[in-house]
């Protein structure tokens, strides 16, 4: 945990944003996965964990905001918890480390927010996405399980993603170590991939990695042969030479959960192909000019128009797209073989705040998401501020069964070779993704320097 003045400076920073009511915060409980006692490892929700630091389950938070209070409500143990998991901080101890001095039972969270309803002050609350959660609020506020997310708190949810959006130095010291140990993740996968290793085991270590330094991994590995694939949950494959192999993954901080979320592509082997080595260095030049870009000011959308209009450059002289490269950005054509956002925001969820919904979060009053295929699908498109950590990953992808799709519906003729793409459809991707951070200047690439160009990856997997 942090210091207990940060939780309670930012407390007062979520009053400060409301205009009257209670904002409450119903923490993660334990979830089973087959019996009710076997439970998955415990993850609390990261805006709890904002506002109160506290990292065990079955507990709640108030920001009173008429009152000027915060309140921590949990269960003091008894014998039978203290045998089974041992002694335990009460309530009381655990409100000090939150900078909380009112603490109160469990059972008393529900009473307070049934009081205040029935006096008919507000009731502030974030959309659940949990089942238990929607349940629990559910139950509490009166409201049907399928209406809470449009009854949740627009103000409440604006006010979060305000304080949360801004990384302080404490914050960005976290997510750095966390870069760090995906330093280490990913260096280890480069090193062992080589021809007939199957992907689990690489997989599997890179995990242990994350477990062993940090935490869980932020997000489940995505590692395979199949890069054209973009997020290949399967490990099943053995490596041959002839394939890149995609690994994208990141760890999370037991203690802070902020998070890491880092790609890279290498070829089975160590040795690039002059076609892979033609690829990476476009998806390479899409991620480094993005970097370039971002500043305060610029709007994250056109960072992505920016990688797009540079992958469809560089594919034009390849001889995959023709036309005007900028026309072909204009109409959607790069789309086929980067059909993703260039990235997304960072910080204590991998999508940081996705659960308070995307476009709050990676959108402002004047940005609106695009409806075009690919571009639509940028989860960032707003204008920068210092302060925020965010994802580059540009990607370039030969995705057989889009092929067929666009070929066989004539789409873009003028804009992309079929004749040649065709023959890159046992290719796979690739992907090049670093985590960053705007400064007041520009930005900088968090955490130890990942291996990244041709030359940095074939010496690292050199045996
Ligand atoms: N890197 C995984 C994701 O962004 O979903």
């Amino acid at each position: 945990m942090f210091k207990p003045e940060t939780y309670t400076s930012r407390r007062n920073a979520l009053r400060a944003e409301l205009s009257s009511g209670i904002a409450i915060f119903p923490g993660n409980t334990e979830a089973s996965f087959n019996y009710p006692a076997n439970t998955y490892h415990f993850r609390q929700d990261s805006t709890f964990s904002y506002f109160f630091g506290l990292n065990q389950p079955d507990l709640a938070g108030i920001i009173d905001i008429d009152k000027g209070q915060d309140i921590l409500f949990g269960n003091d143990v008894d014998m039978d918890d203290i045998i089974w998991m041992g002694p335990q901080p009460s309530i009381a101890d655990r409100g000090s480390l939150a900078g909380i001095s009112h603490t109160q039972q469990l059972a008393a969270f529900d009473e307070y927010v049934k009081d205040a309803l029935s006096n008919g002050r507000k009731v502030h609350f974030l959309p659940p996405y949990r089942g238990e959660t929607k349940i629990q609020l559910s139950e509490l506020l009166g409201i049907a399980v399928k209406d809470l997310k449009a009854s949740a708190s627009v103000e409440l949810i604006k006010g979060v993603v305000k304080l949360r959006s801004i990384k302080s130095e404490e914050e960005i010291a976290e997510i750095e170590k966390m870069v760090d140990v995906a330093y280490l993740m990913h260096t280890t996968a480069m090193k062992m991939a080589h021809p007939g290793i199957v992907e689990q085991e690489i997989a599997g270590t890179v995990e242990g990695i994350a477990l062993a330094n940090a935490g869980p991994v932020s997000f489940p590995v995505i590692l395979s042969i199949n890069g054209q694939t973009l997020h290949n949950h399967y490990h099943g494959n053995t490596l041959t030479e002839g394939r890149m192999m995609v690994v994208d993954c990141g760890c999370e901080s037991e203690e802070t959960l902020y998070s890491s979320d880092i790609t890279r592509t290498v070829p089975v082997g160590g040795r690039f192909s002059q076609r892979q080595k033609e690829i990476y260095e476009i998806v390479l030049k899409a991620n480094l000019s993005a970097i370039e870009a971002i500043k305060p000011g610029i709007k994250y959308r056109e960072v992505h128009m920016l990688a797009a209009r540079t992958i469809a450059e560089e594919l034009t002289k390849l001889g995959l797209m023709k036309g005007n490269p900028a026309d072909a950005v204009a109409a959607g054509a790069h789309a086929l073989f980067f059909p993703h956002g260039l990235g997304h925001m960072m910080g204590m969820d991998v999508h940081d705040m996705e659960n308070l919904g995307e476009n709050y979060v990676g959108y402002d009053e004047e940005t609106f998401r695009a409806t075009q295929f690919g571009t639509a699908f940028l989860r960032l498109g707003r204008t920068l501020q210092p302060g925020f950590v965010l994802t580059v990953e540009p990607g370039i992808y030969f995705i057989p069964a889009l092929i067929d799709q666009w070929k066989a519906e004539g789409k873009y003729t003028e804009f992309i070779n079929y004749e040649k793409v065709e023959t890159y459809k046992d290719f796979g991707g690739i992907r090049i993704e670093d985590d960053v951070l705007v400064t007041e200047t520009g930005n900088r690439v968090l955490g130890k320097p990942i291996p990244k160009t041709v030359a940095e990856i074939e010496e690292l997997m050199k045996r």
